[in-house]
């Protein structure tokens, strides 16, 4: 029988749910059951650190560890239930204009024996995918990224694990905010999709959510905190993105220069806000950056099941022989789009129909 080589790599942020995903990827094509009606015999390679590993597959100085080997079923027997990824992640960017290594990934690739690659990643990930599948290579692409900015697709793996943590911290901070009778605000990821801070805002039940999709007004979120208080509030929660600005400011940067992929390195409104709050409303406030903690965790049972149907996906799409897709969760259906359409333009909060802009929160409503 025929034996063809899968490469499977994750790449950029790491997030809940990419485990569970490799763990399918390689039991599904490595299903004794299917072999025999396929007629055609899959051998899986993990390829470390994302685009790195395929960059740098012998390793290099500081990881002289090869980053190409082999997958059995019984090496990823357990993994979906944990956080991260087995495989480690980079935002290794081979089509980097500055330093462009896409010959010697696609060389590497050859020199493999890798006929097909499942990337599982984000915009940033699976646009790398699109551009070696236009430049010849069997690709498909898995969706993950805690944003879950990324279209054609409802869901993105780590998402719902993300918003669990913001959920159970701000649950966490409700009874010291009380206690001092303070205003916390809480920086959320989400560079330039709201999703975290308002899905995670609603789910806490978040007085004030602040997304990258609406400049806010500072005078209106002051006007909003005295109104609660009028009303008898000990304390509030304000959840605001790290790409959220206020109208007339740029976001706030953690640090100077852009990633690989030429993404500013955003960080710090949550400290912005919690200092211009202390001074105008005269109001002790606090603020708090989720940060990396979102990442982190035991990946939660729809990530876990995500990634599993997500992973199922992916090799049904390479049995088919339909290559530069992504697989996708679309109304209830686990499908695939083309690469080109989950990446080409970014999966935003529609501030029209999901956020109240007067009363800066989750607007759900089956009325007009
Ligand atoms: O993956 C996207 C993201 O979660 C952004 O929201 C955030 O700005 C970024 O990752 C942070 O990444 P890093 O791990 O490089 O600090």
């Amino acid at each position: 029988m025929e034996t063809r080589r899968i490469g499977v790599l994750t790449g950029g942020g790491d997030c809940a749910g990419l485990n569970s995903a490799i763990k399918w990827v390689v039991k599904t094509a490595l299903d004794d059951r299917l072999r025999k009606t396929r007629k055609i015999q899959y051998e899986i390679v993990g390829i470390r650190d994302g685009w790195k590993g395929l960059v740098l597959p012998d390793g290099d100085e500081g990881d002289p560890t090869p980053r190409i080997s082999t997958l059995t079923e019984e090496m990823v027997r357990t993994w979906d239930r944990y956080g991260g990824t087995m495989l480690g992640t980079s935002r290794t960017n081979p089509y980097d204009p500055k330093n462009n290594q896409s010959g010697i990934t696609i060389e590497n690739i050859k020199r493999y024996r890798l006929d097909y690659l499942v990337a599982i990643g984000g915009e940033d990930t699976l646009g790398v995918a699109h551009k070696l599948y236009l430049d010849g290579l069997k690709v498909v692409g898995i969706p993950k990224t805690i944003d879950k900015d990324l279209s054609g697709t409802d869901y993105t793996l780590g998402f719902e694990t993300a918003v669990n943590v913001i959920t159970e911290e701000i649950d966490r901070l409700r009874t010291t905010a009380g206690s001092h009778r303070r205003i916390f605000v809480v920086e959320t990821m989400g560079r330039h999709a709201g999703w975290l801070a308002l899905e995670g805002g609603e789910s806490s039940g978040a007085y004030i959510i602040l997304i990258p999709e609406y400049n806010f007004e500072l005078e209106r979120v002051n006007e909003l905190l005295m109104e609660g208080r009028r009303k008898g509030a000990r304390y509030e929660i304000i959840v605001a993105a790290e790409g959220a600005k206020a109208a007339g400011h740029s976001e706030v940067i953690r640090e100077e220069g852009v990633d690989s992929f030429g993404h500013k390195i955003l960080g710090g409104i949550g400290e912005f806000l919690a200092k211009w709050i202390s001074q105008l409303a005269k109001i002790e406030t606090r603020s708090i950056t989720l940060s990396h903690l979102q990442r982190g965790g035991v990946p939660s049972a729809y990530d876990r099941r995500m990634g599993r149907y997500f992973g199922i996906a992916a090799i049904d799409l390479i049995v088919q022989e339909d290559f530069g897709k992504m697989v996708s969760y679309q109304s209830g259906r686990i499908t695939a789009v083309p690469l080109r359409e989950a990446i080409g333009k970014l999966n935003l909060v529609n501030v029209q129909t999901q956020y109240d802009t007067e009363r800066y929160n989750g607007r759900r409503t089956i009325l007009g």
